[in-house]
């Protein structure tokens, strides 16, 4: 029997239409109010990869969507690891911003790491911060990376029971594979992280009642790792030779066999910009206090 498609794109839609409204109400009772701001993002990127212009492009887009201000940050390729710092503690402390997000991948001159150990956690819509990653691996209250939250809100608004399942999450990069692997476990699923140098992988993942595939590689997942019946999520954005987008599975085959899946394009991508959006409204509401 063919699987269920879950579509992220619906879904998405669906939130955005709440979050609107939510975020209505909160200009509503708040605008006149001393000290009221509405909620806002900064967004910056360094550089001008055409990529990178496209995601930041679709950010900005779906918070003015939404009712989220926007601000954004274009620093030139050469622009200095300082240069970019100062403009995060410009960021860290102007009232209008509740959410900084910088775009990666930055030039080869900038180390990563500091610049995200540069955002206040509390502003770290990315959820990138070593302190938010420290406070998820004990499970505890914080700012979590969208495309693992999207995963998840997947899976949950889908009504598809996570506890007491088998979980095999390809791949355990720190920005998808290893947080994912964290909220699956704090919804008491068994969770196994495979990687490049896992054996038996496919053996290992017909094991699982549900697979979050995150590994970059096109078609990797075929129906030979899949149990039958299995929920399948493709976390995926891989261009194909014929400049198509496609996933980690080869969806053809694998929908033929799993109990549900998600589609490339139309799946993980729009959650993960809905997460974001989330992630803001989240960072506002602890920062000012306003619900
Ligand atoms: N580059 C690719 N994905 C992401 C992301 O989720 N956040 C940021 N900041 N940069 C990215």
């Amino acid at each position: 029997m063919a699987a269920t498609i879950i579509s992220g794109k619906e879904m998405s839609a669906q939130i955005r239409e709440q979050m609107t409204a939510e975020v209505q109400d909160l200009i509503g009772r708040g605008q006149g109010n001393k000290g009221f701001y509405p909620p806002g993002l900064a967004v910056i990127q360094v550089g001008e990869d055409p990529a990178s212009s496209i995601y930041v492009r679709n950010k900005k887009r779906a918070c003015e969507q939404v009712g989220i201000l926007s601000f954004g940050y274009v620093l030139d390729e050469t622009a200095s690891q300082d240069e970019l710092i100062d403009l995060i503690d410009t960021l860290n402390k102007d009232p209008r911003v509740h959410g900084i997000l910088c775009q990666l991948p930055l030039p080869a001159h900038m180390d990563e790491f500091a610049v995200i150990c540069a955002i206040s956690p509390e502003k770290d819509v990315d959820g990138f911060h070593p302190v938010n990653k420290g406070l998820l691996s004990i499970g505890r209250e914080c700012l979590v990376s969208c495309t693992p939250l999207g995963c998840l809100a997947l899976l949950k608004n889908q009504g598809i029971e996570i506890a007491g399942k088998r979980c095999v999450v390809i791949g355990r990069s720190n920005i998808v594979g290893k947080p994912v692997a964290l909220l699956m476990l704090a919804e008491h699923a068994t969770v196994t992280i495979a990687h490049s140098r896992t054996q038996h992988l496919a053996e290992l993942c017909r094991e699982a009642d549900i697979i979050i595939a995150a590994i970059g590689r096109e078609g990797f997942v075929t129906k030979d790792f899949i149990k039958p019946g299995a929920v399948v999520i493709d976390v995926g954005i891989n261009r194909s030779a014929d400049g198509k987008v496609r996933g980690d599975v080869l969806f053809d085959e694998v929908s033929e066999i799993a109990g549900a899946i998600t589609p490339v394009p139309g799946g993980v991508g729009p959650m993960t910009i809905t997460m974001l959006l989330q992630n803001t409204l989240h960072a506002y509401k602890n920062i000012t206090g306003r619900s």
